[in-house]
């Protein structure tokens, strides 16, 4: 059964993957804190996605820029001017919305008129009327200071995207790494925006994590490349355990574009909600180089020495968000099924997408049983992250690992210590075998099939 929203919410909390944030002191306005799961989960989706964009290739480097930076980026790269969401205010109860996603709702008739036809318009989510000011728009760059001065000349803005710090960087990296396109940058970092409407738990917050490539392409090249990275983006959740039939790939009308992109596809998932952008896949073209060369005066292309050409190339982007790419996984993921008469709930997390990979389980807390599983345990640290749990039944600590989805359990019992072996028992099968200690690692990475 697909999880709700409800439960999906309790299990973050119960369980120390997410908590609402400041909720000592009630909460604050859709923001989040990630719990000691929830940091390790995010560790391993940001390690994923490294490992198949920089590690696994030859043409992309790494970064990490300034999230704070001068504010003549964001008006080179036109966040300034239009990094907007139209803004509307209900005049009824005066709530904000973004017009452009409040629901659509039958228009009611005006007291005393005959009944219109079935006319559908936008309406309030909270008191359900019907009736909004002009929409305005409103950035959503969050302003501040640098610097004691709180005045016009100490204006900065908290980084909306990551992308700039690439494009910003573009002349460095090919000073340095002397690479031909096609060649890529890739970062992970937090981005903040002052949405209007966040919601949606994790979906849509203020603060978050974006990882974003910036994949620089003889122009000729752009579509085959943008075709390229649509396929390889949707099959990255596939290989790390979303179901191929709650994704799909939409592409962006044309009045959708952002600013800088001559075409964009998104990766969606289906949520319980309905279709939601993981991930936008975007041609941005020679937009934003220019833009910067434009406004730095410096001089941002690549010389072809082989053809003594010079050009501008464009720029294909992969932008993924953590949160969403994690709440994706936790919902494909979540499983309920019955084992031995009794239902359990599990997620069924890839291995290298699992808080943890193993947990080490002695059946008694006894000094002498305690000391060999602490053995255990040091021989399996050093490979894959561990947790190790001692109290309760060890029913009661299957059913836990199954429901933070750990892949496999090794449990030291009162054998353990005469023939030096240990059960593994795996989480979806629940199948159980016994293995020695002297070949534990080999037992255990080979069952994670990283
Ligand atoms: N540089 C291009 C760019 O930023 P985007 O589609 O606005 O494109 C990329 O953002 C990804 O960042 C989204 O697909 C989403 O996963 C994540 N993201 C954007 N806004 C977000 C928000 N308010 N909360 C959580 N994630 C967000």
């Amino acid at each position: 059964m697909p999880v709700s929203m409800e439960e999906l919410v309790r299990l973050c909390k119960a369980r120390g993957f997410v908590y609402p944030s400041a909720e000592i002191y009630g909460g604050f306005r859709s923001t989040y804190d990630y719990g000691p799961l929830g940091v390790l989960m995010a560790r391993n989706v940001k390690d994923a996605w490294w490992r198949s964009m920089v590690q696994l290739r030859r043409e992309v480097v790494g970064l990490d820029a300034a999230v704070l930076s001068s504010p003549r980026i964001w008006e080179a790269s036109g966040h300034l001017k239009n990094f907007t969401d139209p803004l509307v205010d209900c005049l009824s109860c005066k709530q904000r919305w973004r017009a452009d996603e409040l629901p659509l709702a039958p228009k009611r008739p005006a007291p005393g008129a005959p009944e219109p036809a079935e006319e559908m318009v936008p309406t309030c989510p909270n008191c359900r009327g019907q009736d909004f000011t002009d929409a305005r728009p409103f950035n959503l760059m969050f302003k501040t200071f640098v610097g004691p001065l709180e005045d016009e000349g100490a204006v900065a803005y908290l980084r909306p995207e990551t992308a700039q710090g690439h494009f910003v960087n573009f002349a460095n990296v090919l000073q340095s790494e002397h690479l031909v396109p096609p060649f890529g940058t890739a970062q992970i970092g937090k981005s903040f925006r002052n949405e209007i409407t966040p919601g949606n738990f994790v979906f849509r917050t203020r603060e978050f994590e974006q990882m974003e490539l910036e994949y620089y392409v003889p122009p000729a090249d752009a579509s085959r490349w943008f075709d390229y990275w649509c396929s390889e983006r949707f099959d990255w959740y596939v290989r790390y355990g979303i179901p191929r039939e709650m994704l799909r790939l939409r592409h962006h009308a044309e009045e959708e574009l952002s600013h800088y992109s001559a075409a964009t596809v998104d990766v969606e998932f289906a949520f319980p909600w309905g279709w939601g952008e993981l991930e936008g896949i975007a041609n941005r073209t020679d937009y934003d180089l220019k833009a910067h060369a434009a406004a730095s005066g410096q001089v941002l292309e690549y010389f072809d020495s082989a053809t003594g050409q010079r050009y501008v190339p464009y720029v294909i982007e992969p932008a993924a968000g953590v949160a969403r790419a994690m709440m994706a996984f936790l919902i494909a993921g979540y499983t309920t099924d019955e084992v031995a008469g009794e239902q359990r709930t599990s997620l069924r997390l890839h291995p290298r997408i699992a808080p943890y990979q193993v947990a080490v389980l002695p059946l008694s807390k006894k000094e002498n049983l305690s000391s060999f599983a602490l053995e255990v345990l040091a021989v399996l640290q050093p490979v894959v992250m561990c947790d190790y749990d001692d109290t309760r039944s060890i029913g009661r600590r299957y059913r836990r690992q199954d429901e933070i989805g750990t892949p496999l359990c090794v449990t030291v019992d009162f054998d353990s210590l005469e023939d030096k072996a240990v059960t593994i028992r795996d989480r979806d099968s629940t199948q159980q075998e016994r293995v020695p200690v002297d070949r534990l690692v080999e037992a255990v990475t080979s069952r994670l099939a990283w």
